[in-house]
């Protein structure tokens, strides 16, 4: 397997975490492919941010990782399968994808296209580990940079038609990336969607990049040389001023609660509170 940087192995830890989730009698969602993408690494990984986040001698620091990111990838499956109906054709651009099965594993429209985009070696090593499964729906596969100018082009050169309204998720990458290319990617979103086209991204509030609650789970990112980057207590108006007409859900509120969020979500006037944001909205005209 092609050699992998920081950022892109945590695409391991989202596959294990995915894994463990498809393991439970009580699963959200599940995912066959995970457990053979996760590979080796992905649970080494997951029980780094584990140790941390639910120590064994102390009671636990944080809401719980696990818990988390099983209630955002069905809060996203449910929103990519409602968003598909209302958008006809539907073009879903998911990037990063990652080690995400969802064009093999969710029960797509025959009409629908999925594209992936994630930096090459993502891809290769997504490849070589799906080995001959079969997707569920027209697949096709971008390797780039989303933070060079030319990922857009790429993608349209892989069939996607920036005048049709389209879907795009925008899932586990905007902490990473530092402000500037935050705007940038929102900026490259909007140069090839249509009015009309639906969003969906995941967001971490300001004060997750600094409450001493979030230390331990911030040092091992920043140890894996991946460090959290960009958070925003606006993430209507960060949208907004990219031409996106947006709201943000917190996992434990009643449509991203599932059943499995274990603690109260302070209202959004309260300070001091680590938080993570689901936004979803609609591009409007330029
Ligand atoms: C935490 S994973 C999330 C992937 C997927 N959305 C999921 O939930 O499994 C982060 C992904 O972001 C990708 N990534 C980070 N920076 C990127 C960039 N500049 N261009 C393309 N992909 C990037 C990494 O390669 C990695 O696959």
């Amino acid at each position: 397997m092609t050699e992998l940087g920081a950022v892109e192995r945590t695409a391991f830890l989202t596959a294990a975490l995915r894994a463990a989730e498809t393991q439970r009698a009580d699963r959200l969602y599940e995912d066959p492919f995970a457990a053979a993408l996760a590979g080796d690494i992905g649970p080494s990984l997951l029980a780094e941010i584990r140790a941390v986040t639910f120590p064994a001698t102390a009671p636990r620091t944080l809401p719980s990782t696990p818990d988390y990111n099983a209630i955002r990838t069905r809060f996203f499956d449910d929103w990519l399968l409602a968003s598909v109906e209302s958008v006809p054709r539907a073009q879903v651009v998911i990037a990063p994808a990652g080690l995400d099965s969802r064009a093999f594993r969710l029960k797509w429209p025959s009409d629908v296209t999925v594209f992936e985009v994630d930096r090459p070696q993502v891809l290769a090593a997504k490849q070589e580990l799906l080995g001959a499964a079969t997707p569920s729906v027209d697949r096709r596969t971008i390797g780039a940079d989303m933070v060079s100018d030319s990922w857009t082009d790429e993608l349209v050169a892989a069939g996607y038609d920036p005048d049709r309204p389209s879907v795009w998720l925008l899932e586990g990458l905007l902490y990473y990336i530092p402000e500037s290319a935050v705007h940038r990617v929102l900026d490259s979103v909007a140069s090839v969607t249509a009015p009309g086209t639906l969003v969906a991204a995941d967001v971490v509030n300001s004060d997750a990049l600094v409450l001493p609650q979030m230390r331990g789970l911030l040092d091992v990112f920043a140890g894996w040389g991946c460090p959290w980057r960009f958070g925003t207590n606006k993430p209507e108006a960060l949208f907004a001023g990219h031409g996106i007409e947006a709201v943000a859900v917190q996992p434990g509120e009643p449509s991203a609660d599932f059943g499995r969020w274990p603690d109260p979500v302070p209202p959004r006037t309260d300070t001091g509170v680590r938080r993570v944001f689901f936004v979803h909205g609609r591009r409007f005209p330029s």
